[in-house]
């Protein structure tokens, strides 16, 4: 049997890779900048499969030097690194690995703001340095209970995140482009964007970066805000302002930011918001558990064995074009 030609960013976990084995020849270009690699686009000018990944721009260009795709997926529930209206006109479908990682990124998000609430990462700093064993005093945290908590883009993640911050006693307030037909269910209530960020004890981000919640929370927007915020992005970095989030964390305008993801990501030695003490950032962390990297692993190979074989994805992004 003739093997599909696939081209991949880096392996997936053993057990998702073990599944391609049998049909696909698949070759794994782990370097920087692929698309400046004369190599890489010789792999691409004979790929039918391609499993992208965060830092991949994959656009007109980059499906212009790959004529043969039938397929694109990427172990990720985000895609705004894909140009989707450009696989779309060329009639490849994107596979991508929602649900699986509802639950783990909900836990992360949760805990980054109750991490930062009672200062959970500076007491572990505070015992390491032996400043507890010196008597010396530990700055109190806030109560979560009571609280009110505003999601911005509550989607699947967002309805975990607001079920776990409802069993902590806190109101929580949400918005979104629609009204959720389960508001009464999950015990939220729907906002407007500007009294959600003037209301809210703590606000989470959860929406996906598109170029309409690109920058979507600047001066105006952080200037809004309570001084006793918690703000805490657990989305992609961009949709914050870092030049606004570090001047408002500086100016004491907020009082502190939480993040699994940053523009740029990974922060460079020496970035502003590395210097800041009211803030906590985690290595956009957000599905990194063995068993929810696992699921999409697994979902990520399904899709590409499915579209390799021109049937209907699993998990597709656009539909419209998904084999039938
Ligand atoms: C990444 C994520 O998939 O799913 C997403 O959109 O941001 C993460 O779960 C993860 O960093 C692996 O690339």
């Amino acid at each position: 049997m003739r093997k599909h030609q696939v081209v991949m960013l880096r392996p997936l976990l053993p057990e998702a890779q073990q599944k391609l084995q049998e049909s696909c020849s698949i070759r794994i270009f782990e370097q920087e900048n692929p698309l400046e690699s004369a190599v890489f686009r010789e792999w691409l000018a004979t790929a039918e499969g391609l499993v992208a990944g965060g830092n991949l721009a994959v656009d007109e260009q980059l499906l212009a030097a790959a004529p043969q795709l039938r397929v694109i997926v990427q172990p990720a529930v985000g895609y705004d690194n894909i140009d989707i209206a450009a696989c779309t006109r060329r009639g490849i479908p994107v596979g991508n690995t929602p649900g699986v990682l509802v639950e783990a990124t909900a836990d992360l998000t949760f805990g980054l703001l109750l991490c930062a609430a009672r200062r959970i990462h500076e007491g572990w700093d505070f015992v390491r340095q032996g400043r507890w064993a010196a008597g010396e005093g530990f700055p109190f945290g806030f109560d979560l209970f009571g609280k009110t908590l505003g999601i911005v883009g509550l989607g699947r993640i967002g309805a975990a995140v607001a079920k776990r911050a409802r069993v902590f006693g806190m109101e929580v307030l949400y918005h979104n482009r629609r009204r959720r037909p389960d508001e009464q269910e999950l015990g939220i209530r729907y906002a407007d964007f500007n009294p959600l960020l003037e209301q809210a004890d703590c606000i989470i981000v959860l929406s996906p970066l598109s170029a309409e919640t690109r920058d979507m929370f600047g001066r105006e927007q952080f200037a809004r805000m309570k001084p006793s915020v918690y703000f805490i992005n657990a989305a992609r970095g961009p949709i914050v302002d870092t030049g606004a989030l570090v001047e408002a964390l500086t100016a004491r305008q907020i009082a502190f930011a939480a993040m699994d993801v940053t523009d740029p990501e990974p922060l460079p030695a020496g970035h502003p918001l590395l210097q800041l003490p009211n803030v906590l950032i985690t290595p956009h962390i957000g599905s990194a558990t063995i068993e929810t990297r696992t699921a999409m692993a697994l979902l990520t190979a399904d899709n590409l064995l499915a579209g390799l074989a021109r049937h209907p994805l699993p998990a597709c992004v656009n539909s419209e074009v998904n084999y039938q």
